[in-house]
């Protein structure tokens, strides 16, 4: 990715000029190796060429019911376990979306120039929606403006997301440049940058969903315990053929294949080779070693942190001092051009 930046723009980061990356991430605590493999560890690697933004987005939380003390427990685990990952603070500003109020008061302002025809297409909105009935919120409804304003705050140049919020990122386009239609260039065109295939994990109870935390019997967590990723490892679904061979239509292998060809760097040819003439019971146990010794640095991190939670929350809050400069100059820009409010500007 190439793009022209203007360097002026500041993100309250060190390397202005990199191009902006703003990841809006759900709390929740329990991680699994697919968001991992499908997107941290790739956020981690690419952290020197971006101006890295991680947005733990609480305010998109409660537009579904949360309880108080899970919610905030989710934030932190979260917080800690990305850190453990290898989120640099020093590279990359990591903070909670609800402590820069800048995001909802910039969402507002936006809902007025969204139409709710937009808002109706929004397919993440039918479903979830449909699930809920009447006591589905305003919020629900609201959410991916509040997502357009996360993005638009900082000039994001790209958002990474998976194929499930795409849309959303074309609304965050439309809202932009419908803003800027009727006030004026203000807000920088993002773009989606969508996750490689093949990065895709799934299931290993079915292989033919998303491996998901909805779903833990299917899910590795990165904060599993080495014998219960063992454990699932060897009950995961296969079929009953026998050679170990990359072939997309058996979903199963192919799925515990594809973990092992991410964790281990070797190409497909390297990895059959490898278990040639041997079994499905073979693959599993050496995956299960692999997936264990990946995770243990982690893990070890994690506990680290954990008993630090002080050092976690400072880590936050320094995040969100980092930001608040760069999202108070969008929003003081916006309420200008909208003709809001008079403590800043006075009488012209
Ligand atoms: N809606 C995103 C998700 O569920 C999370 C999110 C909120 C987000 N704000 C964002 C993602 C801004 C990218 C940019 O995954």
């Amino acid at each position: 990715m190439t793009v022209a930046v203007d360097p002026s723009r500041s993100v309250g980061l060190e390397a202005q000029a990199k191009p902006v990356v703003f990841s809006g991430i759900q709390p929740s605590g329990y991680i699994t190796l697919g968001n991992y493999l499908g997107a941290i560890r790739n956020w981690v690697d690419d952290q020197p060429r971006f101006a890295n933004i991680f947005s733990i987005v609480d305010l998109h939380a409660i537009t579904v019911p949360q309880d108080p003390v899970e919610l905030r427990g989710s934030i932190f685990t979260l917080a800690a376990v990305y850190l453990a990952c290898g989120i640099d603070p020093q590279q990359s500003a990591i903070f909670v979306q609800s402590d820069v109020h800048e995001h909802p008061e910039l969402a507002w302002i936006l809902n007025s120039v969204t139409p709710v025809g937009w808002l109706n297409r929004m397919t993440q909105y039918k479903s979830k929606s449909a699930k809920q009935r009447e006591q589905t919120s305003a919020g629900l409804f609201d959410y991916p403006v509040l997502m357009a304003a996360d993005i638009l705050l900082y000039h994001a140049n790209y958002v990474p997301v998976g194929e499930d919020q795409k849309q959303h990122v074309e609304l965050a386009r439309d809202i932009a440049d419908r803003f800027n239609g009727l006030f004026g260039e203000t807000l920088t065109m993002p773009e989606p940058s969508i996750r490689q295939v093949g990065a895709r994990i799934m299931s290993l109870s079915d292989p033919t969903s998303k491996m998901s935390k909805s779903e833990p019997e299917g899910a590795i967590g990165l904060l599993d315990p080495p014998d219960v990723i063992r454990r699932k490892i060897m009950r995961a679904q296969t079929d009953s053929f026998r050679d170990v061979v990359f072939d997309r239509s058996r979903a199963g292998l192919f799925n515990l294949l594809s973990i092992y060809r991410l964790l281990s760097n070797e190409t497909e040819s390297r990895i059959e080779e490898r278990f040639a003439g041997r079994g499905y019971g073979d693959l599993k146990r050496e995956l299960a070693e692999m997936v264990v010794d990946a995770l243990e640095p982690i893990q070890s991190r994690y506990g680290e942190l954990a008993a630090a939670p002080d050092h976690v929350v400072g880590i936050l809050r320094e995040g969100a001092d980092r930001v608040r400069p760069t999202a108070a100059e969008t929003l003081a820009q916006v309420k200008e051009r909208v003709g809001l409010g008079v403590a800043r500007i006075g009488w012209p």
